[in-house]
């Protein structure tokens, strides 16, 4: 359906060349011979697929009376006191729902999605590697079979769609699908959660953690046991009573089980649990996580626990996807929100602080699971614009500040708002390109405010700052306990200028950089959709890219006053910018300010016959060059053209953009 046919590959090529389409309008590229329009759609067009709803929310007003806009920020040279956590690079890690595992990373072990691939690469070069947690509720009865017809790793048994407020399908899979991860990893350092199906406990079904250890190695970080263990009643997963002890009976019939089965010999699975992933506990008042730590779940599980967790949603939005009777939330309303630094400190971190301390006096490090602005897919305006980016960053700083030590942001498919990146839809897939969301943005900037050292320490300063508006929050930046970088932010969405910030950065005893050096994640606006730049470059709008960063990378460098002692950055009312005060700044310092991330171009192919073949340089530009427009191929089946070796070794992948059906339900948390 909708497939370019062989003999319209000229225009085909004319209409990649109509891309990337205009800022701040939606226009739809379709096949030739495909109904519809060719250039600016109607919104409506577009709302039967979350994933790509051109909807945009009026920023919030502009604050009055005016806020504090010359921001002192006083860093001590050393000694400054509660410094939390060291802090991993890859500390803004993705949750993928395990039933769009397919769309997401790869049809199979063989036809991986170079997209992904190389965003994946693009993290990876900044913080070192990346982590993905592969589960949510789709592990829960995530069922391992020996085959799938059409060599498919996945499919859903929608006939199946259990009780409650989530319609996530069980799925049946194939080893196949975790050799896809181990593929992907010995291309791009990535790691992964995997989650344990966990509803049915006697017996469990442990066949996935035999492959899981064997297949990924130490790419596996952890097994994930139980996804929100604490809803189970309420979504009709087991009877009352449940508590927090029947749960960790439950875990311990896992060990047990696993111990006498024979499949993890040498015994390193057992010790490689993710728990508890509390979700949402003000239900069931005994798994507020500062009542479940109490019954000595850590103490008791010592040994097999590697992580301890949580998972957390601001809100809601359950209520508009299923009308379950829970309140509707109306974006434009609760968008002032999502664009302010209080609501991540007192709702979102808060109820978390003790569990941190409690998870560092065990030594374990603490995560959370699973997160986005709101459950049940997402806000639409919301989730899908600048704001989150900034959202987002903020968020991950504020862990990161609160002793977290990693957060998952989720990804649910092509009927949510709140995707770090989507494919697009299996039958539009040959000719499209990813679409690249706020979140990812904000995942490039967190890999490079963290950064590969291993000794990074974030401090929330905003509080410290007298007369400071929770618009234009402030983080100082560690390693080894010296001030290296510092992270300003500016929610305001004011285009006259007047709510621009300038933080003005001291260092104490002398230690005040001759200059700074700047990269910025910005857009016009906090509700623009798309094409936000993080150092100048951009993955561009709805369908726009191949995972690849485009435009040359911009590093700004300011001069200190050094009569003052002091650095003033300006951050535009809305934007953010990473100050570096001292080391190196990702890129630059490469002549052309390139980009040195090892990306995968390559062949770009839909089905397996009978369709367009097109080199993926096509599709996009990457590093400041535009790509030549050389790489229409074969079209006969059997055969691909322009594929590339990877990190020259002769590798040869063919990725292909696939997907699941669409209308085939919702995947959710
Ligand atoms: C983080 O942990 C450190 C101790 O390691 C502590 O001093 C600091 O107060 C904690 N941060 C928060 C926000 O609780
Ligand atoms: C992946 O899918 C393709 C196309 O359906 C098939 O040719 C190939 O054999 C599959 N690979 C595996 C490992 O199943
Ligand atoms: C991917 O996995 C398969 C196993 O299905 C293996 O045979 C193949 O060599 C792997 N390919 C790459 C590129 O690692």
């Amino acid at each position: 359906m909708g497939l370019p046919r062989p003999g319209a590959l000229r225009s085909l090529t004319a209409i990649l060349l109509l891309l990337p389409s205009t800022l701040g309008e939606v226009t739809i590229y379709h096949a030739p011979g495909q109904a519809g329009p060719t250039n600016s759609a109607a919104a409506s067009d577009y709302t039967s697929l979350q994933a790509f709803n051109p909807t945009t929310l009026t920023p919030p007003a502009v604050p009055t009376p005016a806020i504090l806009t010359n921001i002192p920020v006083k860093l001590q040279k050393a000694g400054t006191p509660n410094l939390g956590v060291k802090q991993d690079g890859a500390f803004l890690g993705f949750s993928i729902e395990m039933s769009v595992s397919n769309q997401v990373f790869g049809k199979n072990s063989t036809f991986l999605q170079v997209p992904f691939l190389n965003l994946m690469a693009s993290l990876a070069a900044r913080a070192g590697s990346v982590r993905i947690r592969v589960g949510g509720n789709s592990q829960e009865r995530a069922k391992l079979v020996d085959t799938i017809p059409d060599g498919r790793v996945l499919q859903k048994d929608l006939d199946g769609i259990a009780p409650g407020s989530t319609a996530t399908p069980p799925i049946d899979y194939t080893a196949d699908l975790v050799y896809m991860l181990g593929n992907i990893s010995a291309l791009v350092d990535v790691n992964w959660i995997i989650g344990l199906p966990w509803f049915v406990t006697k017996p469990f079904d442990l066949r996935i953690v035999p492959l899981a250890e064997t297949v990924l190695g130490d790419h596996l970080l952890a097994l994930q046991a139980a996804n929100e263990p604490d809803m189970y009643v309420l979504h009709q997963h087991r009877v009352e009573p449940f508590t927090p002890y029947d749960y960790g009976g439950e875990v311990s019939d896992f060990l047990a089980q696993l111990a006498a089965s024979g499949m993890d010999p040498s015994g390193s699975a057992s010790k490689k649990l993710v728990a508890p992933n509390l979700g949402s506990f003000e239900q069931k008042p005994e798994f507020l996580p500062d009542n479940f730590w109490k019954t000595g779940f850590a103490d008791t599980f010592n040994e097999n626990l590697r992580y301890l967790s949580v998972e957390k949603y601001p809100v809601s939005n359950c209520g508009a996807v299923f009308h379950n009777g829970e309140k509707i939330l109306i974006p434009q309303e609760v968008l002032p929100e999502f664009l302010n630094h209080t609501t991540h400190v007192q709702n979102l971190v808060a109820p978390f602080i003790n569990s941190a301390m409690y998870a560092q006096s065990k030594n374990k490090p603490f995560l959370m699971m699973e997160t986005s602005q709101a459950s049940c897919g997402g806000l639409a305006g919301v989730s899908d614009t600048f704001g989150a980016a900034l959202w987002t960053l903020d968020y991950a700083l504020q862990m990161a500040h609160a002793n977290f030590s990693g957060a998952f942001f989720h990804t649910g498919g092509v009927h949510v708002f709140y995707n770090p990146f989507t494919a697009p839809p299996t039958a539009e897939s040959g000719f499209r390109g990813w679409s690249v969301g706020p979140m990812y943005y904000a995942a490039l900037a967190m890999a490079e405010a963290i950064g590969k050292s291993g000794a990074t320490q974030v401090l929330d300063l905003t509080g410290s700052i007298a007369g400071v508006s929770a618009l234009t929050p402030v983080y100082g930046i560690y390693e080894n306990g010296a001030p290296v970088r510092v992270a300003a932010f500016n929610y305001a969405d004011d285009p006259t200028g007047a709510t621009d910030a300038t933080f003005a950065i001291s260092v104490s005893e002398g230690g005040t950089p001759a200059s700074v050096r700047i990269k910025r994640l910005s857009a016009q606006s906090v509700s623009q959709k798309g094409r936000y730049t993080w150092a100048n470059q951009t993955l561009g709008g709805f369908f726009e890219s191949d995972g690849r960063l485009m435009d040359g990378e911009v590093v700004e460098t300011i001069q200190c006053d050094s009569a003052r002692s002091v650095c003033e950055v300006k951050v535009p009312a809305p934007g953010f910018a990473l100050v570096y005060l001292a080391g190196d700044v990702f890129g630059a310092g490469n002549g052309d300010g390139a980009d040195p991330t090892v990306t995968f171009a390559t062949t770009l192919r839909t089905k397996t016959h009978n369709t367009a073949t097109v080199d993926a340089e096509v599709l996009a530009t990457s590093n400041g060059h535009n790509g030549a427009i050389d790489g229409i191929g074969s079209t006969s089946r059997g055969k691909q053209s322009g594929a590339r070796t990877l990190r020259e070794t002769s590798i040869m992948l063919v990725a292909t953009l696939v997907g699941v059906g669409l209308g085939a339900g919702m995947w959710l948390r």
